[in-house]
């Protein structure tokens, strides 16, 4: 159980999403009928006034999980704690409408969540209209104003009028996080945010998150392929491989001494996270080895040392999520042995 008073936000425990591929039958499309393993018994808390990266290669179920909490799609199995409710267990539109303004997301493609015929005004005012948020009229417009200074556009009333082409990329996610604040969230979840953003200007937003986190204790989930991003604003990482956690801690510590040979294995395909900010983008999208082999885990053997690195990582203050396999995506069978 957690402390009273306690700062965390929201706390997700075991959860799980399989996704029926395949068409299984005669008048299917084709194919065995199989379970894919999207996301795996995944636990991680949020803290108020924090930002927690979600790192992993394409696929690994980054995504999934940020579907999951905004209850896009029911999980398999699994629990998502918002101050202590069971954001799984919402039923009917007033439930959810309260929790989704309390948890907010933001996509990596500002363009494609952007209505190309609407004002910027528009989108902003759209959501302070259905959370009830301003009461019309000039209240309305101070709030898009303000709320358009929060993210840095200026001058908001020239802002305001435009329509989305005529904005920079940047811009438009900044359009984007206006509109999630609109709704005052104490949760942003923020999938890829800078991925389709040209370098120059990534750094921009990510200051900006960073200051909204700072000044108004908004805490975010931020998914990103990008590990140079993470240690930049991220107070913690998790690392996440195959729909597991393999590894969550502090980022500087994470990424100064990874202990899972997971996450090894990713720091070593980014050579310098550092550099990566300014520097042509380095992400794990195209890291693309057979991990067990990278690990020379191509048995079933169990990695000497698991309890050891496990004790190694309470000392750095480190969670140590030892995968006991490397699972089959498909069935959960094991395919190989990581940490234990
Ligand atoms: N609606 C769905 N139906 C079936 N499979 C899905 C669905 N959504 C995701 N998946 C699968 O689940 C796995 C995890 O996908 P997810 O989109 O969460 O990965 P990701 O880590 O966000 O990847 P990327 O970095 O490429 O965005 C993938 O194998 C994906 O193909
Ligand atoms: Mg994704």
């Amino acid at each position: 159980m957690l402390p009273p008073n306690s700062d965390v936000v929201l706390d997700v425990r075991g959860l799980t999403k399989h996704f029926p591929v395949g068409g299984g039958g005669p008048f299917g499309l084709g194919g065995e009928r199989r379970l894919l393993h999207a996301v795996d018994d995944v636990s991680f808390t949020l803290r108020r006034g924090k930002i927690l990266a979600l790192v992993g290669e394409s696929g690994s179920g980054k995504s999934t999980i940020a579907r999951l909490l905004v209850r896009l799609y029911p999980p398999t199995a699994g629990e998502a704690l918002f101050h202590g409710t069971d954001v799984m267990k919402l039923r009917g539109r007033r439930q959810l409408l309260k929790y989704r303004g309390q948890v907010q997301m933001v996509f990596q493609d500002p363009f494609g969540s952007l209505n190309p015929v609407k004002t910027v005004a528009h989108h902003i005012l759209r959501p302070l209209a259905i959370h009830k948020e301003a009461a019309g009229g000039r209240d309305a417009q101070t709030k898009v104003h303000q709320l358009l200074r929060t993210v840095g556009l200026t001058p908001p009333d020239e802002v305001a009028r435009k329509y989305p082409h005529q904005l920079s990329g940047g811009q438009r996610q900044r359009v984007s996080f206006a509109r999630a604040l609109a709704v005052n969230p104490e949760v942003v979840l923020a999938d890829e945010p800078i991925s389709m953003l040209d370098v120059s200007i990534r750094m921009g937003i990510l200051n900006m998150m960073a200051a909204l986190r700072d000044e108004r204790g908004l805490s975010y989930l931020y998914i990103t392929h990008d590990l140079a991003s993470a240690r930049y604003i991220a107070d913690d990482t998790m690392v996440l491989y195959a729909g597991h956690v393999a590894e969550v801690g502090p980022s500087d510590a994470l990424m100064a001494e990874p202990l899972h040979p997971y996450t090894q294995l990713l720091l070593s395909a980014v050579p310098n996270p550092a550099a990566g900010l300014s520097g042509p983008a380095e992400d794990l999208r195209s890291f693309s080895r057979s991990v067990p082999e990278a690990l020379g885990l191509g048995g079933k053997g169990v990695l000497h040392g698991a309890l050891g690195l496990r004790h190694r990582g309470e000392a750095a203050g480190r969670q140590i999520m030892l995968l006991g396999v490397v699972p089959d995506r498909f069935d959960g069978r094991e395919v190989g042995a990581v940490g234990g």
